[in-house]
């Protein structure tokens, strides 16, 4: 979450072949899964003449969860959005129809292109949806999102997830929201992704929060995440990899995520 100078958003990507704020490569390959998996495109807004784009099934929910998954809020976190797209171009079929998966691959396109956690105009997309910790209002990624507020919670009535990075740190963990006292199955199906990778940042604070086992609970705070969940989302997370770690691991690691979030009972 905190900024970091030595930002790693540049980084060559091996499998994509790319820089990892390459925002053409980027929007050209989730175009062509989308299309490949029936997703339908929707434009919530144009922040600075970006698309900041919403992806949700084409086919009707019926009874199954309703899931939404968000990525690049922060622009110098890019294995969010990366490891989306690795996801995507894995997910098999049976995975995907289980459950309506709605996609928000990169909210902040301006801080992408340019690798900083901010947008263009200095605010920050992952701030600013309640009126908590002093925050004035939201960025303009934000205002876009609460504009089709209704459709947005109800794509993530049964769960949001929002895939950061930590560039300061080379442990990982999450942030947690779950009705109910401590972590459950959610919170630890998450942790247990990025262990596989990575060391567990250790008991403490994390950002002045308390952090245990890898896990921040049920911290409500002016971000996407505590929105959603304050809106009636049965649970929320954010996920948080280590910038200081190979992106490569990185990118696998939020693929995993994504993949975990999806099968969760
Ligand atoms: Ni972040």
């Amino acid at each position: 979450m905190p900024a970091n100078p030595d930002t790693q958003a540049t980084r060559r990507l091996v499998h994509e072949g790319c820089e990892s704020s390459d925002w053409r490569a980027y929007a050209a390959r989730l175009d062509d899964l989308a299309a490949r998996l029936g997703l339908r495109r929707a434009l919530l807004g144009q922040p600075g003449g970006e698309p900041l784009c919403l992806f949700t099934p084409l086919a009707d929910p019926g009874r199954r969860p309703r899931l939404l998954v968000a990525s690049g809020l922060h622009g110098d976190e890019p294995a969010g959005p990366w490891g989306l797209l690795r996801f995507l171009e894995r997910a098999d079929r049976r995975a995907l129809d289980a459950c309506s998966l709605s996609l928000l691959p990169v909210v902040n396109v301006t801080g992408f292109r340019n690798g900083t956690r901010l947008n263009a105009w200095g605010e920050d997309p992952n701030r600013g949806y309640l009126h908590a910790d002093g925050a004035s209002g939201p960025s303009r990624e934000g205002a876009a999102i609460l504009a089709h507020a209704a459709d947005v919670l109800a794509l993530a009535s049964d769960g949001f997830l929002a895939c950061h990075e930590d560039p300061a740190l080379a442990c990982a963990y999450v942030y947690s929201l779950e009705r109910r006292q401590s972590p459950g199955p959610f919170s630890i199906a998450l942790r247990e992704v990025l262990a596989r990778r990575f060391p567990i940042h250790p008991d403490g604070l994390v950002d002045g929060c308390p952090v245990r086992d890898g896990i921040v609970f049920n911290h409500h705070d002016s971000s996407l995440e505590a929105w959603f969940m304050r809106n009636g989302s049965a649970r929320a997370a954010c996920t948080e990899t280590p910038g200081q770690c190979a992106i490569d691991e990185r990118i696998e690691a939020n693929a995993g995520l994504i993949e975990a979030f999806v099968r969760c009972p």
